[in-house]
């Protein structure tokens, strides 16, 4: 298995459910009031070269609530990438902490740093994808599954720009074997080396994709998702031609309603409120957007169990005795004497 959570497509689909399952398993024991302390003397260092609010709070109460301890190296706050390597800051933290999660603008920066390390790696976001995200994610459409239907059956539309998260959200479905479609403008859309990833993933799950522009494909959506406009990159075209650009791609009560009967909506958040999405779509009953946000701290934990677990067996209590043994032997004979 893969020491780092860089891009779900590494992992298969039995892994990526393990993963959810255990992350809805944790949930299920803290909202039942056991704490679990799987993340007991852990340390995680928390990467940020962009600005967060999801990621960076449900990372940190992830790893308090399970006894473990989070540091933010936010933008600025670490040598990451200037006179000292992004290699080199990858050996280091090894020798600092128990894993490392980063948000970066470059997806290059976060594989360098995860080839390099030695502890397991989590992608927080790249400009490419957005895994985390994705767990989060299923783990809504689990706990959401329309009636009778399997997540096979679920038909997921995402509305709108090719973001990381657009193609994040194609990659989970077309490997969990769900039928995925990017409705977004021709400018706009998932490229040839989502598409590329997307085939192969329903080659294996029997799942389907397709991107397109054409509005009746969101007939039949269980799911309609969508994400911001602008404000995701740097040097984006401005805001008011982006703004012309997803002219009739927001997601209101009419597009809502070309989805079957209890469609829900998605937003990975922060929303535009009145341009990607209007208020009566986000604040109605069939919005997931605040469970959503939820569900990434019930993804968090999951991850950094599976990660920190499968990385490195926890001591036994003889291998932990005999080391409190020896310590204590050292105290008394060398300094307390
Ligand atoms: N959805 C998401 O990743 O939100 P943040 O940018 O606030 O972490």
């Amino acid at each position: 298995m893969k020491k780092d959570f860089i891009d779900t497509n590494d992992f298969t689909k039995e892994e990526l459910l393990d993963i959810a399952q255990l992350s809805l398993a944790i949930k299920k024991a803290i909202n039942n009031g056991y704490y679990p302390p799987l993340m007991k003397n852990k340390n995680l260092g928390m990467i940020f070269q962009q600005s967060s609010t999801r990621t960076r709070v449900s990372f940190e109460t992830a790893m308090a609530q399970m006894g473990g301890h989070a540091q933010y190296l936010g933008p600025g706050m670490i040598q990451l990438g200037g006179h000292e390597t992004i290699g080199d800051t990858g050996k280091v933290l090894s020798k600092l902490l128990d894993v490392v999660m980063a948000r970066v603008i470059e997806h290059k920066t976060v594989v360098e740093l995860a080839d390099a390390a030695s502890i397991p790696v989590i992608n927080g976001m790249s400009d490419y994808n957005h895994p985390t995200q994705e767990i989060g994610d299923l783990c809504t459409i689990l706990e959401n599954l329309p009636a009778g239907k399997k997540l096979e059956d679920c038909k997921v539309v995402f509305v709108g720009d090719g973001t990381q998260v657009c193609a994040s959200l194609g990659f989970i479905c077309t490997k969990m074997g769900m039928h995925f479609v990017h409705y977004g403008p021709k400018d706009n859309q998932l490229l040839e080396v989502h598409k590329k990833i997307m085939e192969e993933n329903c080659k294996v799950s029997g799942g389907t994709w397709e991107v397109t522009d054409d509005r009746e494909s969101v007939h039949g959506a269980d799911f309609i998702y969508t994400d911001v406009w602008y404000g995701l990159y740097e040097n984006e075209t401005p805001k008011e031609i982006r703004v012309k650009q997803f002219e009739g791609y927001q997601v209101n009560r009419d597009l809502m309603q070309l989805g079957n009967i209890g469609c829900k909506f998605m937003h990975c958040l922060p929303c535009t409120r009145g341009e990607d999405v209007t208020d009566e779509v986000a604040d109605s009953a069939a919005s997931l957007c605040w469970e959503e946000a939820g569900n990434r701290l019930t993804a968090m934990r999951g991850l950094l169990v599976y990660f920190t677990r499968h990385f490195k067996k926890e001591p036994t209590e003889l291998q932990i005795a005999a080391a409190k043994e020896e310590l204590d032997s050292f105290l008394a004979e060398r300094i307390d004497k």
